[in-house]
């Protein structure tokens, strides 16, 4: 596992480096159309790199963008030793880094990182993959990239609900790693949720998430606390897919934790302050979503098609406190429709 994460204001000074460093011949860039138009004018250094441009939009992290990429490195003749330079958010580093890791049997990729959510959780960790079957990441493999340069003078034309995204994320790692990035994260949401307030924490979140996975890099055990808001959060995110009108994922996930923190006060005690800062946070920062008791079956059927669970019960990530996770906690669909309903009050929905 490679572990070589730059973080830069100046991405052009600092991929221009990097590409001194090592041989670029057969070298592709994989991006999307986004990203091309606004961020890659800025990395000039990449000018000269042959592309390939993906449609934005995660219905398109797919093993046919993947083909795509496999077709553009047959056309460069890239060879066992090529680099493929993967620049946007996570659906680009998610893709590229699989289409690297299966062709040829596997070859270098570079992440360059544009959206919060890359900077934070993405970009980093070494999970990569499509989208199959209805069921997001199915096809995936573990794989480390040489390096990931997490631009933040990229992130000035992030659309805000991004930045939320992100933030949603950046919660997330405070919460189980963190309490003083929490309080300072919760300082953010009441000045309000900017890009400018956000850049000095990005750091310690890729901290914690580096340590965590250099522990544990496969997901054995530990590496599930990542995990935490992200089992109700997929369901609110896929019932939201359902309904056409989709919301980014760590909006979702923000979501997602308020359950998590409910089901953490009934079961391992955590102080119900927690809850209610959090609902407050939300309240805050967050585009409102809205459910009723006519959407659990659906939640608790998302909740259950998830990979990490069977039909009996759902495994949560929990916290006993503020960095103090508990992971794998089984949980019955009663208790699940109960912190449903203590969401709804909290959130006033
Ligand atoms: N591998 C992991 O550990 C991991 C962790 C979390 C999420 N993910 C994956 O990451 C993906 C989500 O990542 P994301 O939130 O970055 O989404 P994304 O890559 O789809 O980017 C979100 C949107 O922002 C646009 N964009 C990107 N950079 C921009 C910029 N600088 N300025 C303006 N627009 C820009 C994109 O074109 C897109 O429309 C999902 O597929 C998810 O499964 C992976």
């Amino acid at each position: 596992m490679k572990n070589n994460t730059v973080i830069t204001d100046n991405t052009d000074r600092t991929t221009a480096e990097y590409l001194r460093s090592i041989d670029t011949e057969g070298a592709l860039i994989v991006t999307d159309a986004n990203v091309e138009r606004l961020c890659l004018p800025r990395i000039a250094c990449l000018r000269d790199i042959p592309r390939v441009t993906i449609t934005p939009g995660e219905e398109h992290k797919t093993l046919a963008s993947a083909e795509q990429i496999w077709e553009a490195l047959e056309r460069v003749q890239a060879r066992r030793n090529s680099l493929l330079i993967n620049v946007g958010g996570g659906l680009i580093t998610d893709l590229g880094g699989f289409a690297a890791s299966c062709y040829k049997r596997g070859i270098r990729f570079l992440n360059i990182s544009t959206t919060l959510l890359a900077d934070v959780d993405a970009s980093s960790g070494g999970k990569t993959g499509v989208n199959f079957g209805g069921l997001k990441n199915q096809i995936g493999v573990f794989s480390w990239p040489e390096a990931t340069i997490i631009g933040t003078d990229m992130l000035d034309t992030l659309p805000q609900a991004e930045v939320l995204s992100g933030y949603g994320e950046m919660l997330k790692t405070g919460y189980i790693a963190d309490a003083s990035l929490v309080e300072s994260l919760e300082a953010v949401a009441v000045a309000g949720v900017t890009v400018e307030r956000l850049r000095s924490l990005i750091g310690r979140c890729t901290e914690i998430k580096r340590s965590v996975v250099e522990a544990d890099p496969k997901e054995s055990g530990l590496r599930k606390i990542l995990n935490f808001g992200h089992t109700a959060g997929h369901a609110f995110e896929s019932l939201l897919i359902k309904r056409g009108t989709p919301l980014p994922h760590g909006i979702c996930v923000a979501y997602g934790m308020m359950t998590a923190l409910i089901l953490s006060h009934i079961r391992l005690g955590l102080p119900s302050e927690i809850l209610s800062r959090h609902a407050r946070l939300l309240r805050a920062t967050m585009p409102a979503i809205a459910f009723t008791c006519d959407d659990y079956p659906a939640l608790l059927g998302f909740m259950h098609s998830d990979k990490k669970n069977d039909d009996t019960s759902v495994r949560f990530t929990l916290l006993r406190n503020i960095a103090d996770p508990v992971t794998a906690q089984s949980i019955d669909d009663e208790e699940i429709r109960t912190s449903l309903d203590i969401t709804r009050d909290y959130l006033g929905i």
